[in-house]
């Protein structure tokens, strides 16, 4: 089977095709990072209609690399939600209108299913797609460390959307067991990397600068660490880097910027280690999968390897270019659900999106 994926939730256009025989055979990615740069965040308006000049480009091109016509697609998916509406609604007319040509069946998918299934995407299709009288396959094969994972696992979800942890028990079973009272991990990172004068987005050139401060030179809360549930908040850590940002009369120089970048690295990745950990324990399960583009964080991964060794449990990631948002993810998470559930595409092409949507509806 193969399944041509499309992402336009926010403000990446993916386009990949995948195969329950091959794997991943191409994938093409537009960021439109510099396009909303200067405005110091995602303009919902100018990310849409920039989906709309980059669909077909990449599509052509994602054709081209995989070798592959058309009429050898089976069916196509889409991210219907959450994410901006009008980006969702180009992402949605343009895989129907796709199908519609092409008479291909079509599947909406929700984004974070796909964060959260794309660590497996490495795993060998054979034990992925297992005719259906093995279907219980993909819950057995080896969880070695260094090998991908396999059901169930935590996933723990850390993008700028969206801070959870979910109990994974097979696809489309999600339960919810923690997650953001208020700002997302990535939305933290961004906005003090934006307070210490970092451009946007500045998750990653604030884990950079972090590399240079001092550990314990600025000390910041970690919210909700003892809270006793699997929660998180973010938006008091933010808070006190503005107070000590204000707490200056004279503008910061490199190393008190390092030194502050350095305390709310510090202070996040304890938090989002704790709960992660905490997850394992309460659902006596030995894998955690971490999704989502704060899943790039190199000090968060160093934290959750020498965190979960210790206690004899694993950690996974999927390959970095797939941490942040992707086609890729989209095409296997469409892959897996016809799989299991055809009926659950359609040849009506009438379509919704669904900008708020709780993944434990999906
Ligand atoms: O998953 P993603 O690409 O998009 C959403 O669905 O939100 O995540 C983007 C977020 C941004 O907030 C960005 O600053 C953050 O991931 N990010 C990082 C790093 N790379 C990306 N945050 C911390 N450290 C990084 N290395
Ligand atoms: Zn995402």
């Amino acid at each position: 089977m193969l399944i041509l994926g499309l992402e336009s939730s926010c403000d990446e256009t993916g386009i990949a095709l995948y195969d329950t025989q091959r794997g991943l055979l191409a994938q093409a990615l537009h960021s439109q990072v510099d396009l909303h740069a200067v405005h110091g965040g995602v303009v919902p308006e100018l990310a849409a209609r920039d989906h709309i000049q980059r669909g077909l480009p990449l599509l052509k091109q994602v054709l081209q690399d995989a070798n592959v016509l058309p009429a050898s697609i089976d069916a196509i998916a889409f991210t219907q939600g959450p994410g901006l509406a009008g980006a969702l609604l180009v992402g949605a007319g343009l895989a129907n209108s796709l199908a519609l040509a092409w008479n291909k069946p079509v599947i909406g998918i929700h984004h974070l299913e796909g964060h959260l299934l794309s660590p497996l995407i490495d795993a060998p299709p054979a034990l992925l797609f297992a005719p259906p009288s093995e279907a219980s396959l993909p819950s057995s094969h080896s969880c070695a460390p260094g090998s991908t994972p396999s059901f169930p696992f935590v996933a723990l979800l850390v993008s700028g959307g969206h801070t959870q942890l979910m109990h994974v028990e097979e696809v489309g079973r999600y339960t919810l067991l923690g997650e953001t009272l208020d700002d997302a991990a990535g939305e933290a990172f961004d906005k003090t990397a934006k307070l210490i004068g970092l451009g946007y987005p500045g998750g990653a050139a604030l884990s950079e600068l972090a590399l240079q401060g001092r550990a314990g030179a600025v000390v910041l809360p970690r919210p909700m660490l003892h809270s006793g549930n699997l929660d998180f908040s973010f938006s008091g850590l933010k808070t006190a880097v503005l107070t000590q940002v204000r707490r200056h009369c004279a503008p910061l120089t490199l190393s008190e910027r390092a030194d502050l970048a350095r305390g709310f690295v510090d202070a996040a990745v304890e938090v989002l280690v704790s709960k992660s950990l905490k997850a394992l324990e309460q659902t006596g399960l030995k894998q955690l999968v971490v999704a989502g583009g704060v899943g790039a964080n190199m000090q968060l991964r160093q934290a959750l390897h020498a965190a979960t060794q210790a206690v004899g449990k694993t950690v996974h990631y999927p390959a970095p270019e797939l941490c942040t948002d992707n086609g890729a993810m989209i095409a296997f998470a469409g892959a897996l659900r016809l799989h299991r559930w055809p009926e659950q595409a359609h040849t009506h092409y009438a379509f919704t999106v669904k900008p708020r949507w709780e993944l434990s509806e999906a």
